[in-house]
């Protein structure tokens, strides 16, 4: 598994902001868009482009285009829906799958509970957009159930991540013939007894959606 941290001062910036108890919904959507976008330019550098013969006003050039089937976006709900503009602006001509998963509070296991998602993935380049890398359990039940489906190449972006989380999935990928990739704005401290990223966010669905 390859973790890509961006290090980039707008990305510092916006997650600073991000962080804030004090910053509103409304701001935390604005900025977790913003940062998704930021975070996007990087995780997309592989996208796999195909030449393309154009002309220009002045001359005829070879260009590139998304090659098909195009790229697949997973938001994973109900926090993941929050990042999807932001990725979606970048991408228009991108795919959109949902996958729901719940976590239980108590196991910190998660199962799912809404699956929109197209049964074939073979040779589709899949972003799973997830803010936040705690546990990792739900990046990993997401992970296999795309790879049951055919995908071999799975970039999840996630705002922020745990070190504990970083190292299941790691772990979870060494041996398999595939390409997983984490983009991230930082990597943590570590989990709290909660599962809760230290120092984090909070609960990142709350935050977007107001329900505290
Ligand atoms: N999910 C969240 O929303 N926040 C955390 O800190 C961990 C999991």
């Amino acid at each position: 598994m390859r973790t890509l941290v961006i290090d980039h001062p707008l990305v510092a910036h916006k997650l600073t902001r991000l962080r804030r108890e004090e910053t509103s919904s409304a701001t935390f959507r604005l900025l977790a868009e913003e940062l998704v976008t930021l975070l996007a330019y990087e995780a997309t550098r592989a996208l796999v482009v195909h030449p393309v013969e154009i002309r220009t006003p002045v001359a005829p050039c070879t260009g590139v285009e998304l090659a098909d089937p195009r790229p697949i976006v997973v938001p994973i709900l109900r926090a993941g829906l929050g990042m999807l503009n932001g990725m979606t602006k970048l991408m228009p001509t991108a795919e959109v799958g949902f996958l729901g998963m719940v976590r239980d509070e108590q196991s910190l296991l998660a199962t799912t509970y809404a699956d929109r998602l197209p049964h074939d993935l073979q040779d589709r380049q899949v972003f799973v957009l997830d803010p936040m890398l705690a546990t990792g359990g739900t990046l990993i039940a997401s992970i296999d159930l795309l790879l049951e489906r055919g995908a071999r190449d799975v970039t999840a972006i996630c705002l922020l991540a745990a070190p504990e989380g970083l190292a299941r999935v790691e772990a979870a990928y060494a041996d398999r013939d595939v390409t997983v990739t984490v983009v991230t704005a930082a990597v943590d401290e570590r989990l709290n007894d909660h599962g809760y990223i230290v120092p984090g966010l909070g609960d990142a669905g709350d935050r977007l959606y107001g329900v505290v």
